[in-house]
């Protein structure tokens, strides 16, 4: 047997340490480094079905011999998951699912296998076949290319698809696997990362494509190594609409494609249906128009967001007004009060002036201020905005509407999410073509206040 060699990890960013240490250095959070045994058997007693393939020595070529031709993406069938993934599934790429607690991961890619015409081998750590039988009566779809499989150790699963030969290989979850050739428990950085090599080399060595289903941590990431994210080739984010019947699935990461596009669900008694009309998702969410109330596109790191900016504008009752801001810097608020007061004329003094980003949310992104002013000026008038309108562009000190960043990606999530107009700065370049969405410039406040009000 080989000797036992321990390492240290940081639970939190995979960075490899030689001792223990109370703060990780790489990420500087502490406590947060494990020991992890690893343990290599000295010689191998199993192959990947593919070994004998990967003994190919690889030969460098000129860039223009390379065959660029697409190659055939699998189709998946479900059309909100092809525009996801840009296109169907890409053979030999290894997507990675992740996603709260019953979210429905389980259920999208049970149902994903259910629907296509290839052989699919469906692993499952989870749950046994009867449950995945009772899940596939809900989704009620049949199949007979679908075959599922209760293991947890990869060497079992390979030797599984050496005999079933599938065309698509679905694991839940790879927290769940655990490799002969890693000592340390399963769901530990190591083996997560160990297994996810596995499969990567079956994958890219037989053109299979497998998609993997990940847990996320309290904070929303993937759990394990960050490096689990720069392994695969795609990462999904299947996450809840704040109404929670609404599912949208994004991507985070697309080798194959842009990370712009979103899928919309609905979580229904049997099973997930496609929302192919996304302002379903806005008319539910909305009976009545009220004043106060503007629907803000934001952008949350590199993921488009739209969020809804509510404000009341009331008169003071007390000598001093009072301004409070629930998820938005209340020192900005002042700011736009005063800019509204001094370059539009509205006498804001004298009222309180409340704020609101629902759904518990705190924005930073600058885009925001154009329907914070936009809500206080529709609660001051007693006016209400049009459900239908959405605003992106930063406010300065003279009034002036600032361009933001990445204001395409802004417009065509709004459009997605069935907005029929969008209010940007004259100052953004967009060569957007195609687009069904308004786009109405303004340079100034009041160019806001003459269209609005
Ligand atoms: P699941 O796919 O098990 O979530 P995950 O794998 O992300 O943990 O989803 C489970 C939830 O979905 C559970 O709360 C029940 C609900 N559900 C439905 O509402 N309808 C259905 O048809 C199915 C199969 C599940
Ligand atoms: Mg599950």
């Amino acid at each position: 047997m080989a000797k036992v060699k321990t390492t240290f990890f940081c639970q939190n960013c995979g960075t490899q340490f030689a001792k223990w240490q109370g703060q990780c250095s790489a990420c500087k959070q502490w406590n947060t480094i494990v020991e992890e045994v690893i343990q290599k058997p000295e010689k191998s007693d199993w192959k990947t079905p593919t070994q004998s393939a990967s003994k190919r020595v690889s030969k460098p070529l000129k860039i223009k011999d390379i065959d660029s031709s697409q190659e055939a993406r699998l189709d998946t069938f479900d059309t909100e998951f092809n525009r996801v993934l840009g296109g169907g599934i890409v053979p030999g790429s290894l997507t990675l699912l992740g996603g709260e607690p019953g979210i429905g991961k389980s259920t999208l890619l049970l149902q994903i296998s259910l629907k296509l015409p290839y052989k699919v081998l469906y692993v499952s750590g989870e749950e046994s076949q009867k449950q995945i039988k009772m899940r596939a009566e809900r989704i009620n779809a049949n199949n007979d290319t679908c075959y599922i499989l209760t293991e947890t150790k990869t060497q079992n699963i390979f030797k599984q698809i050496e005999s079933v030969e599938p065309d698509i290989v679905i694991i839940d979850s790879i927290q769940t696997l655990h490799s002969d050739f890693i000592e340390s428990s399963s769901g530990s950085i190591s083996q997560v990362k160990e297994c996810t090599t596995e499969l990567i080399k079956f994958a890219k060595e037989t053109a299979t494509p497998v998609l993997l289903i990940g847990h996320i941590t309290k904070d929303g990431h993937i759990a394990g190594p960050k490096i689990l994210e720069h392994m695969v080739d795609t990462v999904l984010q299947f996450e809840g609409d704040r109404n929670h019947v609404f599912r949208i699935l994004r991507a985070h990461k697309n080798r194959f494609g842009s990370t712009n596009e979103l899928g919309i669900y609905e979580m229904q008694g049997s099973g997930l249906r496609e929302v192919s009309n996304p302002s379903e998702l806005l008319i539910s969410k909305k009976d009545a128009e009220l004043s106060g109330n503007a629907v803000a596109a934001t952008l949350e790191g590199v993921r488009p967001l739209m969020i809804e900016v509510q404000a009341l504008v009331s008169t003071a009752v007390y000598g001093t007004p009072q301004r409070s801001a629930t998820g938005f810097n209340a020192k900005r608020l002042n700011m736009l009060l005063a800019v509204l007061e001094k370059r539009a004329g509205f006498r804001l003094g004298a009222k309180d002036v409340f704020l609101n980003i629902t759904g518990g949310i705190t924005v930073d992104d600058p885009a925001i201020d154009l329907a914070v002013v936009a809500a206080i000026l529709s609660s001051n008038e007693n006016e209400a905005l049009q459900s239908d309108i959405c605003f992106a562009g930063e406010v300065g000190l003279s009034g002036e509407i600032r361009p933001v960043q990445r204001v395409e990606q802004r417009i065509l999530e709004a459009e997605k999410l069935g907005f029929t107009t969008i209010f940007v700065s004259k100052y953004n370049k967009i060569s957007l073509k195609n687009t069904v969405i308004k786009i109405n410039l303004v340079s100034k406040i009041e160019d806001l206040i003459r269209f609005i009000a």
